[in-house]
């Protein structure tokens, strides 16, 4: 059914309220099968042997006395054919040999892969690894990406250890723009490299029949991960099936196939047997992703009503020893109406696990450095930092100059304001020591949304129950229910009567990976559009059923109903003669091309410091979102809440710390990195949803919440902390260390 024929909805009556998932009770009780649950007959666990060094080459590998080790059917290195034609990490544009092997002799971080075993069990897998004799041959390392950028640094491939070349935004004059302003300030702000550390770890289980595989693999999308193991094994992707219908999170980091994917169907291969390939918690620190550290020098213009003149980035990222993607620049582009605008962005090799998307990849870095800035402004105007955002807001996107299709910017702010107290807030006195209390805002933006290929397919059974189909996998966001939601709204079949079938490449039409905030965005158009297909069926059925025009039908609750009363169930229109199912195949329709979707976010945050003690104590944290309709309203503050946790482990806790002298990641287990805990995380974080009723942007009127709700969070705890004390933190995250440093040295200079 054409998309453009539809009418938005209006009022709803499943879609939008507050539902439990459908798969609640499998999820808690632990029947549903997640990825690293999967144990097949026969199956042989594999474990792999890491670089213990950051920069080192294999010079000798002696898998003997592993091979003759108890269990185990098979150890993979450099040394067999097979492994050593998998090439690994995509060259960057221009190059066309691919950077690394799947056991490369050269290991440019501590945790790459040198080989790996199958074996019995577990246990006589990882002693196997322990048995490999490697004679490495270490080398300088650069772990920092100031140091890498320096002339003479040890190099992570040859060349230079810049990346690719410089990104950059160029609008109007920046020149100019700071000789307008009243005030023009200037500051260097940093962030840390987070990991994504989701609750599953990631892993694989495959097998082989005959020449036909299957994975059951923990990812954010299984076709992403289809296409990645049949090119790395030179396969038709008609021969490679992956499954994901449950999986444990990813933030970002299983968006492409692992290493393990691949070494899991090796060894399968290999030993004739099934061979499941997880990675310890430890190994997740060091080798599957992490959000790039990032540091940004602002300058911004402002004149004394308020109104920006410019903005200038210039920008570092630390991007690891692959390429990758890491630009932070695009809300200084675009969250805040500005003329003239020059962004410059490098990115750093080091020798060091390679960054992944990590929950708005490159945002929350850079949402760290302008909102903190705004706050600044805002301070340096005299002006209150609400009033300063609301001064500088656009309705058109200023990197594209189309306007969008909602900006819900300005009510976040107004909202927010008013249900967080704000004014009230800020001038309460602080304190009298030594606990202060501040309070402090921020807001924020998310790019990426994009929707097509979406396909669904919604079958509707001879009893009135569905099975709905569709590719895309749930993060654990609910994406399952909003989607089955979407149909039981069109069908008015009841929740517990449909059935959804997602994420596996053998049964489910093609999706887009779950990433980006794009699958609620991107699929459930696909979704309503199946399901309308399937009505539109049903009144075609029931017209020739009672031989009236389609146009004196109506399809309410379920069921068709004549003028005059007549009514047809389902089951009366699909059980008599032939028919037995109904099938609507739903396709999304292309992007809009004369406008921008974006969805908009502003955090309020009020902590308290202890100045004796340097503790920070975050009080109360309001997200206002605007990400068009609320779906689920249950699922969506669960979303949010998710994200502004993962904004208070920046802001407060999470940062992997690499040891100067050996170039090892010092913390890499979850008890030396920290992240928010139940006792961390304030008991107040409340959501407040902003619906501007944007019937442009989707064929269901939604935007994309999961990333969004992560972006401001920690720039509004930052600026909160300045408001309690009067120190500006550049550097993330705000520990008590730091806190403590900040004071002592405030009190040195008097
Ligand atoms: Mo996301 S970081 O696009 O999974």
């Amino acid at each position: 059914m054409a998309e453009a024929t539809v009418k938005p909805w209006g009022e709803t009556t499943v879609v939008g309220k507050p539902t439990p998932r459908i798969d609640a009770y499998e999820r808690v009780s632990g029947k549903a099968v997640f990825p690293v649950d999967v144990i097949l007959p026969n199956m042989l666990y594999a474990a792999t042997l890491r670089c213990p060094h950051p920069n080192a080459t294999v010079k000798k590998i002696d898998v003997g006395k592993a091979r003759e080790m108890p269990g185990v059917h098979a150890v993979l290195s450099d040394a067999d054919p097979e492994a050593r034609a998998v090439g690994w990490y995509s060259p960057p544009a221009g190059a066309t040999q691919m950077m690394s092997r799947l056991f490369d002799p050269h290991c440019r971080y501590e945790g790459e892969e040198v080989a790996a075993v199958a074996a019995e069990t577990q246990q006589q897998a990882w002693d196997a690894v322990r048995a490999i004799q490697v004679e490495y041959r270490t080398q300088p390392f650069v772990i920092g990406m100031e140091e890498a950028m320096k002339p003479g640094a040890p190099l992570v491939h040859s060349g230079s250890n810049q990346v690719a070349a410089p990104r950059e935004i160029k609008r109007g004059d920046v020149a100019k723009g700071f000789a307008e302003a009243d005030v023009v300030l200037e500051e260097t702000y940093r962030t840390s490299t987070e990991i994504q550390a989701p609750m599953e770890v990631h892993g694989s289980v495959a097998r082989w029949d005959g020449d036909h595989l299957t994975v059951w693999d923990t990812n954010q999308g299984p076709f992403g991960i289809q296409s990645g193991i049949a090119k790395a094994l030179n396969m038709p992707l008609s021969k490679v099936r992956v499954i994901s219908s449950y999986m444990g999170g990813g933030f970002g980091s299983k968006q492409e196939a692992g290493k393990y994917s691949v070494i899991a169907a090796l060894l399968a291969q290999k030993t004739g047997r099934p061979v499941r390939l997880f990675l310890t918690r430890e190994e997740t620190f060091l080798c599957v992703g992490n959000r790039q550290s990032h540091i940004m020098k602002l300058k911004a213009g402002v004149k004394k009503d308020g109104t920006l003149t410019a903005l200038e980035l210039t920008g570092l990222g630390e991007i690891g020893a692959y390429p990758s993607n890491a630009s932070v620049g695009y809300q200084i582009g675009d969250l805040y109406k500005c003329p003239n605008v020059h962004t410059q962005e490098l990115m750093a090799f080091i020798h060091a696990g390679r960054q992944r998307a990590m929950r708005a990849p490159g945002y929350p870095q850079c949402n760290w450095a302008l909102e903190q800035m705004m706050d600044s402004l805002a301070e340096k105007l005299g002006m209150d930092p609400v009033e300063l955002r609301l001064k500088n807001i656009s309705t058109i996107c200023q990197l594209e100059n189309k306007p969008y299709t909602s900006t819900g910017l300005r009510e976040c702010l107004t909202e927010g304001a008013r249900v967080f107290g704000w004014k009230e807030a800020r001038s309460r006195p602080k304190g009298d020591g030594p606990w202060l209390r501040g309070v402090g805002v921020a807001g924020g933006m998310f790019g990426e949304q994009f929707g097509p290929p979406a396909t669904a397919i919604v079958r509707l059974n001879a009893d009135g129950s569905v099975d709905l189909n569709i590719g895309a996998a749930d993060l654990g966001t609910g994406t399952k229910t909003v989607m089955a939601m979407v149909v039981a709204e069109e069908l008015g079949v009841p929740l517990d009567r449909i059935y959804v079938e997602n994420a596996d490449t053998g049964t489910t039409p093609y999706s887009r990976v779950s990433g980006g905030s794009k699958t609620v965005f991107g699929d459930s158009p696909a979704v309503r559009s199946a399901a309308l297909e399937v009505k539109a069926r049903l009144l075609e059925m029931a017209a020739e059923d009672l031989k009236v025009p389609q146009s004196d039908l109506v399809f309410k609750d379920g069921a068709v109903t004549a003028k005059g009363g007549k009514k047809l169930t389902i089951a009366d229109l699909v059980q008599p003669r032939t028919r037995q199912m109904v099938v609507g195949v739903g396709r999304r329709d292309p992007d809009l091309v004369d406008k921008i979707v974006r969805p908009f976010a502003t955090h309020f945050a009020e902590v308290e410091v202890n100045t004796r003690t340097g503790e920070m104590r975050v009080l109360r944290l309001l997200a206002v979102q605007e990400s068009g309709r609320v779906m689920n309203l249950l699922t969506y503050r669960n979303q949010v809440q998710g994200g502004v946790l993962m904004g208070v482990g920046f802001a407060t806790m999470e940062r992997r710390i690499l040891d100067s002298t050996t170039g090892k990641m010092v913390n890499a287990n979850l008890h030396d990195y920290k992240i928010p805990t139940a006792k961390d995380v304030p008991a107040e974080v409340t959501v407040l949803p902003i619906d501007p009723h944007d019937t442009e942007c989707s064929l269901t009127g939604a935007k994309g919440v999961g990333e969004p709700s992560t972006i401001p969070t920690a720039a509004a705890i930052a600026n909160a902390f300045y408001n309690a004390t009067g120190i500006r933190v550049t550097t993330s995250p705000i520990t008590t260390a730091q806190i403590l440093t900040l004071l002592a040295e405030r009190k040195a200079k008097g």
